[in-house]
């Protein structure tokens, strides 16, 4: 099996839920204090947690409009009268080599109409080429609950099992409208991995207790997607199909159609519980919630 590589992370939204300051900040690159206690955008704490996986190479699927405000952030060196105040602060310089490090692997495509985050990952199909890659939300973070990144953790069983592989999260029965949900069956001496029976797109509860439960989970409780998936290639002759054939949901092209389309269609799709939390930044209040998270996490860590 491959090593995973490579990852892309479409951030051509809108952001219209967090209007207006995403009229003035683009949202993946709103502030956040990081667990090293450093002040960073959004994005910057996203890539880090793949390259901290072993990833080497990313791509931010990007609206025409937008690229300025990632590439001044990640490719233009600072100003010679701010490089001159930085120069005497050792944590300062070595940020700045970060981010330069960070740029080099970043590469950018463009999706010219936001039609979805599944039409968005298809934008990125020739960059992909013939190999699995990670993708992850632009307005998403993570904190794994041991030392081992929350993107590792899926990696590591991907490699084991081969086929696409997400992560997932238990989620309590009335959050199902918010989230992708899959249905599976517990593997046998790995209490974290399931075979995926069904993947269905913000369920109502009604279906959900119909068809989602997974049996060895408490009732009430569903898998839901942790935003975090390691997908094999052939994921865009799916959502090829979807685009050409025009088939929406909500007026969108839904990546979980076309996952559960490659689903039914070969019989294999996984689900990993991972041991972390997920944190939305894209949502007022979960944005606020994230940033506290993060700071007591930060002072968690000072204080030891
Ligand atoms: P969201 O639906 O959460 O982001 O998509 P959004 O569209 O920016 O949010 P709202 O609903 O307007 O507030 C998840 C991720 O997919 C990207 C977004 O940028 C976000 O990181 N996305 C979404 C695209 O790249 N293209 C799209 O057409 C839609």
């Amino acid at each position: 099996m491959n090593k995973v590589k490579k990852a892309v992370i479409p951030v051509a939204g809108y952001g219209t839920r967090l209007y207006p300051a995403s009229k003035a900040i683009k949202k993946e690159l709103f502030p956040i204090v990081d667990r090293d206690g450093m002040a960073k955008p959004l994005i910057q704490v996203i890539i880090e947690e793949g390259i901290d996986s072993g990833i080497e190479e990313v791509c931010l699927v990007i609206r025409e409009d937008e690229r300025d405000a990632f590439t001044k952030y990640f490719d233009e060196p600072v100003s010679p009268e701010l490089e001159k105040r930085l120069a005497d602060r050792p944590w300062a310089v070595e940020e700045t080599q970060k981010i330069a490090d960070l740029s080099q692997r970043i590469s950018y495509i463009i999706q010219k109409e936001q039609q979805g985050f599944g039409h968005a990952v298809y934008c990125a199909n020739e960059w992909v080429g013939n190999e699995p890659f990670l993708l992850m939300l632009g307005d998403h973070v993570y904190v794994s609950n041991n030392h081992i990144r929350c993107v590792k953790q899926l990696i590591d069983i991907f490699l084991e099992l081969g086929g696409n592989t997400c992560a997932v999260m238990r989620t309590l029965e009335h959050m199902l409208h918010l989230f992708g949900t899959v249905a599976g069956k517990q593997i046998p001496g790995k209490s974290r991995v399931y075979e995926v029976r069904e993947i269905k797109e913000k369920p109502s509860v009604e279906y959900a207790e119909m068809h989602l439960q997974t049996d060895s989970l408490p009732l009430g409780e569903y898998l839901c997607f942790f935003g975090q998936y390691i997908l094999t290639p052939d994921i865009f002759e799916y959502i090829k199909y979807l685009i050409d054939k025009n088939i929406r949901e909500r007026g969108e092209i839904q990546l979980t159609s076309a996952l559960e389309m490659a689903r039914k269609d070969t019989g294999v799709f996984y689900a990993y519980e991972t041991d972390g939390q997920r944190y939305d930044t894209g949502v007022p209040l979960s944005y606020a919630n994230t940033v506290n998270a993060f700071a007591e996490q930060t002072y968690a860590r000072r204080t030891r």
